[in-house]
């Protein structure tokens, strides 16, 4: 995930296909508040980081697909007419998937050269997929001078997740890789897809501490999760027949029935409850100022997301430990689905650089791993290079 500037991008595609490219890029993204949520039609809180992937793309006059990356050797060559319906297993997925989907929703595809360069940390929980997703939506969608809301395309590119690859990840990492604003956590409501963009004051980093331990969706755990919430609903739908997702349950509704549920599907349900009433009350506490608040919410979190959730990780506790107690700390979560990846650090900004520092000498002190560490500001969505946003 080294830096690449724009120019020596279009200069690698130009050796590589023989043609001037037009450059789209999408970032990743870091969750501060909101977790698994998404997909029970809650509250989520992210922000776009400034890690970016850019896709470098260029018409061909066949229908043919060639993919190439800056970081892996092999070069992938497709066919429109012919494009596989499910993973292969490879990087290529993410935009093979996309391709599919815009085939899907009747937007068209035609024959294109595309050069990949992620700078999102990958397997990190920062979604570099869904970054590699956007940015490669707009690529293929400017062959045909096509124009989709963004909206539209955050919703293709998921399915192009769910479908394709095979995740059935919620919409909120396309959606905020798509609208993310500098300087602005969005508030996004994930059923009706309205939001809010919540201005993060200066004065804080947004400090991400990287594990170093992958983590990986496709893995069950978190499709096993959606289901058990799925259940959730469906006996507390037997009590209030209006319920659709847990989005619709109050904490006391939720509790009059926990004898009705297995135990295990009453924890899930619990900490996403719990948890839309916290971004609600984390987004209230950053308009007030109150960032001393929005840090514990931000550590609540974490121990909802460890005991009652059960994604959390050794690695992922002890990075959340060792930030306890340093100066300028407001609070700190995992982040993402879990099990493995990052955690995300409300810090001061005067003292990020020592934050930094500190939590990842004890981080190693107690796991051996020297962990990457990453001082973030929220940053602006997908578009078209040079920084050009789309409406
Ligand atoms: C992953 C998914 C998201 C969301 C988070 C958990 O990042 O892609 O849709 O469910 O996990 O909050």
């Amino acid at each position: 995930m080294s830096k690449m500037t724009v120019a020596e991008l279009s200069e690698r595609f130009r050796k590589e296909f023989d043609a001037m490219p037009r450059i789209f890029s999408a970032p990743g993204r870091v969750n501060l508040i909101g977790e698994h949520t998404d997909y029970n039609d809650g509250f989520v809180l992210p922000t776009a980081i400034g890690f970016y992937t850019r896709v470098a793309v260029s018409p061909r006059s066949d229908t043919k697909l060639f993919l190439s990356s800056t970081e892996f050797p092999e070069r992938l060559e497709s066919d429109i007419t012919s494009l596989p319906r499910q993973k292969l297993g490879a990087w290529s997925d993410y935009v093979l998937g996309v391709a599919q989907a815009l085939i899907q929703a009747d937007c068209g595809l035609s024959g294109a050269n595309l050069l990949v360069h992620g700078e999102v940390p990958m397997g990190a929980g920062l979604s570099s997929s869904a970054a590699l997703e956007v940015a490669s939506a707009l690529a293929l969608l400017s062959m045909r001078n096509e124009n989709l809301p963004l909206k539209a395309i955050a919703k293709l590119c998921q399915a192009a997740e769910n479908n394709f690859v095979g995740a059935r990840v919620g919409i909120m990492d396309q959606f905020v890789s798509c609208f993310g604003k500098e300087g602005h956590a969005l508030l996004l409501d994930c059923r009706s897809l309205d939001f809010e963009l919540v201005p993060v004051p200066a004065e804080v980093k947004l400090v991400i501490c990287n594990t170093m331990v992958k983590h990986q969706h496709a893995g069950g755990e978190y499709n096993r999760r959606r289901e058990q919430c799925e259940q959730g609903v469906l006996i507390l739908s037997n009590f209030y027949p209006g319920i659709k997702a847990l989005r619709d349950v109050s904490s006391d509704q939720l509790a009059a029935y926990e004898s009705e549920m297995p135990a295990v599907v009453y924890k899930r349900c619990r900490h996403i409850v719990d948890e839309n009433a916290r971004v609600i009350e984390a987004v209230e506490s950053f308009r007030k100022g109150n960032l001393g608040r929005v840090g514990s919410l931000m550590q609540d979190s974490h121990r909802s997301l460890r005991d009652l959730y059960e994604v959390s990780s050794r690695e992922l506790d002890l990075m959340v430990e060792s930030a306890q107690g340093l100066p300028g700390f407001y609070g700190g979560r995992m982040t993402g689905g879990g099990f493995g990846g990052c955690t995300v650090n409300l810090v001061e900004s005067d003292q990020a650089e020592s934050f930094a520092r500190q939590i990842a000498e004890r981080y190693q002190e107690k796991t051996g791993i020297p962990p990457d560490v990453y001082i973030c500001s929220p940053a602006n969505g997908a578009g078209a290079e040079l920084g050009i946003q789309p409406e």
